[in-house]
């Protein structure tokens, strides 16, 4: 694992920004793995900016993020489709079609893990993948104790990820229990991950993911068998590390 050191999480978000551009001017063909969450806020902000000002296009990538809850409609402010929408997609020229979320409120919802984990596939896999790190080691909505062979799945999120999440909802008792995510096996099958790290409360599980052993209990651990992470992490989050 490459891991690079940022002073803060602007500094983090424009160095992440300048990794992904990076690949997206460079290439004729991307497919993009995409998170949500408090941290690719303004690594997004960024792309946007950088979209306005330099005509960057988006034509020709391909996204699909993580994960979405279940039984949150696409159109609800609180949903990762509309957070995307919101944070990225509308502001930039990708076109929607080339956007995938799994589908939290599908009649079928192992049918619909089934259909995005072949979209993937179809897609010709993931080119990079976009993380970031739960408190408790989670990678994309993969809580500790999942098995590192799954695929894109149905999880019940622990209360440590609902209360975490809580400050995106009015209260705790709206935080779904339930959500869609890729599988660790399925982010493991990226070809290069970029993981982003900031601020003090990620520091213990930063330290446990470069210095701790390889574990389910701990599912970011996982990376350390991936040949292409680089992780990008401010001071905040290297703490002692630095
Ligand atoms: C988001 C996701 C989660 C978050 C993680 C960190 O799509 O899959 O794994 O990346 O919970 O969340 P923040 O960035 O809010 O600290």
């Amino acid at each position: 694992m490459k891991l690079i050191s940022a002073k803060n999480y602007s500094d983090m978000s424009q160095v992440a920004a300048s990794f992904l551009l990076g690949k997206i001017k460079n290439t004729d063909r991307l497919t993009l793995g995409l998170a949500t969450g408090g941290t690719p806020i303004q690594t997004y902000n960024f792309l946007i900016k950088d979209h306005k000002e330099n005509n960057t296009s988006y034509q020709h990538v391909t996204t699909f993020n993580l994960d979405e809850y279940v039984g949150v409609a696409t159109n609800d402010p609180r949903s990762y489709h509309h957070y995307m929408d919101d944070m990225l997609f509308t502001s930039i020229d990708i076109p929607k079609t080339q956007t995938h979320i799994p589908d939290g409120v599908a009649g079928n919802l192992e049918a619909e893990c089934d259909r995005y984990e072949q979209k993937i596939a179809a897609s010709g896999g993931i080119d990079v993948q976009l993380l970031g790190l739960g408190s408790n080691g989670h990678i994309g909505f993969n809580e500790p104790g999942t098995a590192f062979d799954t695929k894109t799945h149905v999880v019940d999120l622990t209360e440590a990820t609902r209360k975490a999440n809580a400050r995106f909802f009015d209260h705790i008792d709206e935080v779904p229990k339930q959500a869609i995510t890729m599988g660790i096996a399925t982010i493991m099958r990226s070809k290069e991950i970029l993981l982003l790290v900031s601020g003090e409360r990620k520091s213990n599980a930063l330290a446990q993911l470069l210095e701790g052993k390889v574990d389910p209990a701990f599912p970011a651990s996982i990376l350390r068998e991936h040949p292409n992470v680089s992780i990008i992490a401010d001071h905040d989050a290297l703490g002692d590390i630095n």
